[in-house]
């Protein structure tokens, strides 16, 4: 058999994806992969359903149906203050993976460097590979995760191509402030360098915090390549439905390499989600107040279980810190948390560059029920995890 690539040969599975399989096996509450256990807006469902019957089974233009692109550019503005050209600055892809790869892709050539805060989200590290950029990370230093403007700024001494910005963050919950947004792009416009946003949780922050969007600072619309997603706005991750919005000169190269990947997004879900970009400033404020409940519910849970853990700003996960269980793998601790006490989870060290065990990542994108459940099972952990 020839030789496969050498690009993929360090690739592992993606560990978050993996503990999804664990946790099926052993019947777990599955707090590992970050997706609803709920349904989706009943009007997205009710469109959806419509759909099958109407005209919508073939490809739709590649960069994204009319539609859609017009509805998606009405809520930008309507969200960022930035007038977006439905035509000439978005590409929808599937899901905000493939336009994190599709905006790695344009901007990066083999050898690039590219800044990522760690921890991050683990799909960065394989946009890296298949891109052929290399990474280089900067802490976001735990509990507060904040970064030093000293560090950064000696990652952008070496003349990376592009910063990724996870905001809010995945795993750490964390949502940059108006000074720490100011701090990253007077550097990125001092050393010429792309700002590839991943904004997914845009509309899950809890107050007091506020998003901003990297797009909307002064004089950054140009070099910012904003990524997001319908999958955990509208509560549909299967329907991979994401998008590209950037200037025209970069899109223009976005349409290109999206068109080769996948040639385009599911043409009736784009067609059903329409539904969802149109919803009113109530819908916003009804999923911010739900996520706002769900946090309280599972931190005051693990509060009670004297389980200490992160007080997410934005996102839906939390990091658990297990270091009073004494496991040298967070791997093996989240594997048997699975088997033995039943609940989900994912290893904090799959998330952070620097060598770091103490954690493991649960979320709480679930029905009331399904979280106290898991909460009723971690309250015999310390009893059922075996001892090291
Ligand atoms: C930070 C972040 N980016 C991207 C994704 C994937 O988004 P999509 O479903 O749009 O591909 C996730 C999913 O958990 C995520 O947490």
């Amino acid at each position: 058999m020839p030789t496969l690539s050498t690009r993929t040969e360090c690739f592992t599975d993606s560990v978050i994806r993996r503990m999804t399989r664990i946790s099926n096996q052993y019947g777990a509450v599955n707090l590992s992969q970050g997706f609803p256990d709920f349904d989706p807006p009943k009007e997205i469902l009710h469109r959806f359903a419509e759909i099958a019957r109407e005209d919508f089974h073939q490809y739709s233009i590649t960069w994204g149906a009319q539609n859609f692109r017009e509805a998606l550019a009405k809520k930008q503005e309507h969200f960022t203050g930035l007038k977006t050209d439905p035509n000439g600055e978005i590409v929808v892809t599937c899901g905000s993976t493939e336009a994190m790869m599709a905006a790695m892709m344009s901007v990066t050539n083999p050898g690039d460097k590219v800044i990522i805060f760690s921890p991050f989200y683990e799909n960065y590290g394989a946009d890296t590979i298949l891109s052929g950029a290399e990474p280089i990370y900067v802490p976001l230093n735990p509990p507060e995760f904040s970064f030093d403007p000293d560090v950064l700024e000696a990652a952008f001494r070496q003349k990376p191509k592009a910063l990724i910005l996870c905001n809010p963050s995945n795993p750490c919950g964390k949502v940059f402030t108006y000074d720490e947004l100011k701090i990253i792009a007077d550097l990125a416009e001092k050393y010429d360098t792309f700002v590839i946003t991943d904004e997914v949780y845009e509309h899950i922050v809890y107050a007091p915090n506020k998003h901003v969007y990297f797009a909307s600072l002064p004089n950054m619309r140009e070099r910012t390549i904003s990524c997001s997603s319908l999958s955990k706005t509208y509560s549909i991750t299967g329907w991979r439905l994401g998008y590209v919005i950037a200037s025209p000169e970069v899109i223009d190269r976005v349409k290109k390499v999206h068109d080769f990947l996948t040639v385009g997004a599911a043409a009736p879900l784009q067609e059903a989600a329409v539904t969802g970009l149109n919803f009113g400033d109530g819908y916003y404020a009804d999923l911010q107040a739900k996520y706002t409940e769900k946090r309280s519910l599972f931190l005051k849970g693990l509060d009670d279980l004297k389980i200490s853990h992160t007080e997410p700003q934005g996102a839906y996960y939390v990091l658990l810190d297990i270091s009073e269980f004494g496991y040298e793998s967070d791997l093996e601790f989240c594997e048997l948390l699975a088997e033995k006490v039943g609940v989900g989870a994912v290893p904090g060290s799959s998330f952070f560059k620097e060598p770091e065990n103490r954690y493991i990542r649960m979320h709480f994108a679930k029905k009331s029920e399904t979280l106290n459940e898991a909460l009723n099972r971690l309250a015999d952990m310390r009893k059922k995890m075996p001892k090291r």
